[in-house]
């Protein structure tokens, strides 16, 4: 194959050839030397990659391309300018997180490529190789003639090289609220998911996934494709070619533009990401996402802490009360406000949320007029704000702001200003918004790059406020967080509140031990578990919902699902009086260290966290349908030192259908010797606390 190399890139490429084994091919891997990157072009000029791990094939040649509006594709006729490699290693610190720090070691290798038909037009390919899988992104420098590209799609192809096993969303541009499937990868059928009664918005144009999507191949490897650092770009989902065993990128679009993504050169796509584990725990402990993120761009924030949260919700999805004034069942009393941040105080929780505060709400969901509607500055009357967050401040605890945008980004955008000085007013640091509806205007979805960037908009606009955000119905987590401390948590998956609306739309047992490996893997999810009146008999009318999973499984979550606020989400008297809720109050919500001591995707899952500033241990599991006993060594513990654990766990005859309120609480005295065997109930779990004896 003919070259026309630069000087500038000749020495390095020099140097490389020596090293490779195969001559013309360029590659990289990872700092234990088990992932190796292939990358190299094919006859046709066309670049291509492949993924091998521990010398096995996991991708075979895998193409990579673009293709633009107005300007020829990218995807054969390239010539390669230069290779060259590199190490890094760094640890940086986390200002919260499942860990204080996090080690980012990887190996590098970038290839930069030209178009000798198209004005030597240039593209660099930049790949990382990690012990826990690989990255690699898009880069356009600068250059002469080119001001900007519109992108109109991303070739990028993973060429699988098995049919795994697959656990997976539809590639909906809307919304990733859809219940997880399981199935053969040459079984994955998106299209059959278009049908979907329950949500407020969907639109799934091809037989694609979303991402995160996890694969377990027959050999045991465990593989979860997603992205990192989603910025100013269009959401991925990949398209199944389930003949060919293949995806490729397919980017979510709008109607309005006729294009994906128009960006001003220089630019970097997001980073197509590979995570890679011989078994199920290392893709939960795996923290490339994460690393494949820029550094802290918001210095300190310590105005935001890590928090436990009760809050005026529940009840609307419950229908005991709602957000409308009109309706005469208001929710967002100042009397009811009072009463959470009552409860709050007394038992050691740091946040109240209030939503259905502000006027709005009677021209909600089934308006297509919605703009200009929500007023994020107005009080319904019968709620006092001024009132509310200083008896709030009287009492040690922060009221949580919230903010339903119902899908107008633009109405938003007016107000965030006017809307984060009023809470700055408060002393308020964290506000929960929300997306529900279709985008106004019609045509632009959730996961298209018009709203990539103003969910990212509101999170620098809330920053110069020192504010937090967890969005619902957000785009998905790229590892964002890293960047910006203050993107706290998000929805973007199947919440608790489908429990409450029927039972047809519950989660099944097995949901949340699916979500663990899947959707966990992109950060911190507000799931808002907690719900202790599993029939859900304080709903009015013919009671027709429960939650799926024992008292002990709910428990498990504040430890197994990760995010820096957690909801205890039941009505405040479900709470009063039950033992059980000694576990929410003790439990950490901000760590030091996390381990994850066993589980398989889908079945079952059991978690250690460190709280952070203590020696305090906290320990979840939880399983799918299925009864099972769970071992663990909690040789995690320091030496010589003597804890007392309690435990609250499934009763002999718990069953998240038949009996799902029964637990056991005991307590036990534990070192770092000790070992448990504990049954977990169908749709059960448990959960352990370990506190230092001497503390
Ligand atoms: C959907 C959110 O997921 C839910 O938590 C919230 O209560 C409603 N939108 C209202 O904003
Ligand atoms: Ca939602």
């Amino acid at each position: 194959m003919s070259r026309s190399l630069k000087a500038a890139g000749l020495f390095f490429l020099f140097i490389f050839l020596h090293s490779c084994q195969k001559e013309n091919t360029y590659n990289v891997s990872s700092p234990d030397g088990k992932n190796v990157v292939e990358f190299n072009l094919d006859d046709s000029g066309a670049p291509y990659y492949t993924l091998h791990r521990e010398g096995k094939m996991v991708l075979d040649r895998s193409l990579l391309g673009f293709e633009f509006k107005n300007q020829s594709a990218l995807r054969n006729g390239l010539q390669l300018v230069s290779a060259s490699t590199t190490t890094f290693n760094e640890t940086w610190d986390m200002p919260w997180g499942e860990r204080e720090q996090v080690s980012n070691e990887y190996g590098e290798l970038s290839v930069t490529l030209e178009d000798p038909d198209q004005n030597n037009r240039q593209w660099i390919i930049r790949f990382r190789a990690f012990d826990d899988g690989i990255g690699f992104r898009h880069e356009f420098p600068g250059q002469e003639g080119v001001d900007s590209l519109t992108i109109m799609d991303e070739l990028t192809e993973f060429n699988l090289t098995s049919d795994p096993n697959c656990w997976w969303i539809p590639g909906d541009w809307d919304i990733y609220e859809h219940l997880y499937n399981t199935s053969k990868f040459s079984e994955i059928d998106a299209i059959s998911k278009r049908d979907h009664p329950n949500l407020a918005q969907t639109n799934i144009p091809e037989n694609a996934v979303n991402t995160p999507v996890t694969m377990r191949d027959d050999n045991g490897l465990h593989m979860s494709f997603h992205e990192a650092a989603l910025t100013d770009y269009a959401g991925m989902t990949l398209k199944i070619d389930a003949e060919n065993l293949k995806m490729t990128s397919n980017l979510v679009g709008s109607d309005l533009r006729g294009y994906k993504v128009k960006r001003a050169l220089p630019f970097n796509t997001p980073w197509r990401t590979i995570q890679l584990s011989d078994d199920a725990p290392g893709l939960i402990e795996s923290t490339m996402i994460l690393n494949l993120n820029e550094p802290n761009k918001l210095g300190d924030v310590s105005w935001f802490k890590p928090m436990k949260y009760v809050g005026i919700w529940w009840e609307m999805h419950m229908g005991v009360s709602s957000w409308d004034l009109a309706s005469g069942r208001h929710g967002a009393t100042t009397e009811n406000a009072r009463r959470h941040i009552d409860f709050a105080a007394a038992n050691g929780i740091r946040g109240v949320l209030v939503e259905g505060w502000n006027t709005g709400w009677e021209r909600w969901i089934g308006f297509p007029d919605r703009e200009g509607v929500f007023d994020f500055v107005t009080p319904y009357p019968d709620y006092d704000l001024d009132e509310v967050t200083a008896y709030a401040k009287s009492k040690g605890v922060e009221i949580i702001m919230h903010h339903e945008t119902s899908a107008a980004p633009r109405t938003y955008d007016q107000q965030m200003d006017t809307a984060y000085q009023l809470m700055q007013k408060h002393d308020i640091h964290s506000v929960k918004t929300g997306y529900v509806g279709k985008i106004i205007p019609e045509g632009e979805y959730h996961h298209g790059q018009w709203m990539v960037n103003h969910y990212r908009r509101a999170l620098e606009t809330a920053a110069q406020y020192d504010i937090a955000i967890n969005a619902h119905e957000p785009i998905k987590a790229t590892g964002i967080r890293r960047t910006y401390p203050n993107a706290i948590s998000r929805e973007g998956l199947r919440g608790q509140e489908f429990n409450a609306w029927s039972v047809e739309r519950g989660n099944p047992p097995e949901h949340l031990p699916i979500v663990a490996f899947t959707r966990m893997l992109a950060g911190p999810i507000d799931f808002t578990p907690g719900v202790f009146n599993m029939k859900m008999t304080d709903r009015p009318g013919e009671n027709v919902s429960q939650i799926n999973t024992t008292i002990a499984h709910q428990l498990a979550l504040y430890v197994v699902i990760y995010s820096p606020i957690q909801m205890a989400c039941d009505l405040l008297k479900n709470y009063e009086g039950n033992p059980a809720f000694q576990f929410i109050r003790d439990v950490g919500v901000d760590w030091s260290e996390s381990k994850v001591l066993n589980g398989e995707v889908g079945d079952f899952v059991t978690i250690a966290r460190k709280e952070k500033g203590s020696e305090k241990w906290f320990v979840g599991s939880i399983t799918d349908e299925n009864a099972r006993e769970i071992e663990i060594s909690l040789d995690f513990l320091e030496t010589d030192k003597v804890y007392t654990g309690t435990i609250y766990k499934d009763a002999d005859d718990s069953h998240w259908d038949t009996n799902p309120e029964a637990y056991v609480i005991e307590t036990m005295e534990l070192n770092d010797q000790s070992t448990m065997k504990v049954n977990l109930a169908p749709g059960g779990g448990f959960a352990l606390s370990i506190m230092p004896k001497d503390e």
